[in-house]
């Protein structure tokens, strides 16, 4: 094999799947690379609330996600600070209104496609853990392993209700079930790069398993 080829291992699955907590422990297990490619789109549905584009107008929206100035300071190898022309946004980038316009703007083709090259620079040795929705089908179809992560919407919500709670936030378990459905349905469904399994992924339901229970399955996929 070509050792300067990097390892690339891609999860992909809904939000609420477990991904990015477990994505972040591959990273630090392996000492690889993280790649949180949901942050991308948040950080492009952000710059847009901020400029105050409409996220409607698609070709506006587009050039904003072209000209997007971030960058990721690290901190000990984790992602401490992401800086959105020059300012912390780790935190901002997280709330509800801003999850609900990065799945509207991830549905425009130009936006990805503007993102493209941004996320495959990820890709530097010795490895990377790509965590997103078209990883293993779209930005890395040629990844030496790829898995894919669900669990019920219930479950999502769930765990989702105990992080927003945990951060003193005011929510409701019915509406968040809502979200997550209406979220799902627009990620499964858009045309291009839909949320979907690449053939060769394997699937891990996590409905009924621990975070630990996931990681040591990941664990043995990859062995
Ligand atoms: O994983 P996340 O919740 O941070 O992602 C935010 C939104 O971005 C989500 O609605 C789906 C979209 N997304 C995408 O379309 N493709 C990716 N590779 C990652 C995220």
């Amino acid at each position: 094999m070509n050792v300067s080829v990097p390892i690339v291992i891609t999860i992909d699955g809904p939000s609420g799947s477990g991904k990015g907590t477990l994505s972040q422990m591959l990273a630090r297990h392996l000492n690889y690379h993280l790649l949180d490619s949901g942050a991308l789109y948040r950080l492009v549905a952000l710059a847009v609330i901020k400029k105050g584009v409409e996220l409607s107008d698609e070709q506006a929206v587009s050039k904003v996600a072209e000209g997007l100035d971030v960058r990721f300071s690290l901190e000990n190898g984790e992602s401490a600070q992401i800086l959105l022309e020059g300012e912390n946004v780790a935190g901002a980038i997280r709330q509800e209104v801003v999850s609900m316009a990065a799945s509207q703007i991830a549905a425009y083709p130009k936006v990805r496609a503007a993102l493209l090259e941004r996320q495959r620079a990820f890709a530097i040795g010795p490895g990377l853990i790509a965590d997103g929705r078209d990883m293993g089908t779209t930005v890395f179809p040629n990844a030496q392993v790829k898995l894919f992560l669900t669990a019920s919407p219930e479950a999502r919500a769930e765990r989702r209700y105990k992080q927003l709670c945990g951060k003193g936030e005011a929510v409701d378990m019915s509406e968040l079930i809502n979200d997550i459905r209406e979220r799902d349905e627009r990620d499964s469904n858009r045309s291009i790069s839909p949320l979907k399994p690449a053939p060769d992924a394997v699937i891990i339901d996590s409905t009924a398993m621990s975070i630990d229970e996931v990681f040591a399955k990941i664990l043995t996929a990859i062995k």
